[in-house]
């Protein structure tokens, strides 16, 4: 059995007071669901991330960052390694959100040696992959998620591939107000568990935990929950309210 995981990523959004805030209240909302019964976990800028474990102590919500850098240390100004990441308390990291690939021009290859780097600093890392709009239109899609999860996993043991999660979000998704179906999600997560099980096995296939990204809210978490391969939600905007997360953290447990 695959427990539901849900990640807030909060993007460049909220500061030293409403991150805090915010923790506190999913952790207030999620009680009794966090850790029993589904993996809650928010993940707030760089700076705020100390305060916001120290706000999520001893609760079921687990805090994460939403970018790493390769190299453990050293004369690379303005990067934060896994050490670091760990060090303040981080359990998961993305790795390649669209934003990053896009907005910020990271390679597919950059990609691949930051989930590489996390894995190998005890972190979990969140592999993001997902196609634009003119990629899916052109009957790319497959090609492109392909692509990322070849690259994004380059060389990865079956064995560690059990400490990687897998979001699909595509790009014309993510902020945009227009979700995937439930069955365009579907159909590309069980193309994600396809590829998996003809690279690290059934076995290995079967626990990964894939999650759908892309305007989720409220009300379209339980239909997209209900699809078999969907085993969990990376929510952006919606993550910024308490109220709306805490929903979406019901619906998915
Ligand atoms: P939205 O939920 O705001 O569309 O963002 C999705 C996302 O990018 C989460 O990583």
């Amino acid at each position: 059995m695959r427990k539901p995981f849900v990640a807030g990523n909060w993007k460049e959004n909220t500061d030293s007071r409403s991150s805090v805030e915010l923790a506190k209240a999913v952790v207030a909302g999620s009680k009794g669901l966090a850790r029993e019964k589904v993996h809650v976990a928010v993940l707030p800028p760089f700076v705020y991330l100390s305060s916001v474990v120290q706000a999520v102590s001893s609760s079921g919500v687990a805090v994460g960052a939403q970018d790493v850098y390769f190299e453990p240390k050293g004369a690379f100004t303005g990067e934060i390694s896994p050490g670091m990441l760990k060090d303040v308390g981080c359990t998961y990291v993305l790795c390649g959100h669209s934003e990053r690939r896009h907005v910020l021009g990271e390679s597919d290859e950059l990609v691949g040696k930051k989930l590489t780097a996390a894995l190998g600093g005890g972190l979990l890392p969140i592999l993001c992959v997902g196609e634009l709009l003119e990629e899916r239109d052109r009957g790319q899609m497959e090609a492109v998620v392909a692509r990322h999860l070849k690259t994004g996993l380059a060389g990865l043991s079956a064995e560690k591939m059990s400490a990687v999660t897998i979001a699909y979000e595509p790009v014309w998704a993510i902020g945009t107000g227009r979700t995937a179906t439930p069955q365009q999600a579907q159909d590309v997560h069980a193309f994600i568990r396809n590829w998996l099980t003809d690279v690290y096995g059934a076995e290995v296939a079967g626990q990964a935990r894939i999650l759908y990204g892309g305007s989720v809210k409220g009300d379209n978490a339980r239909e997209l929950m209900a699809q078999e391969d969907v085993d969990g939600l990376l929510v952006g905007g919606a993550s910024l309210k308490a109220d709306e997360f805490v929903r979406i953290i019901q619906a998915a447990a």
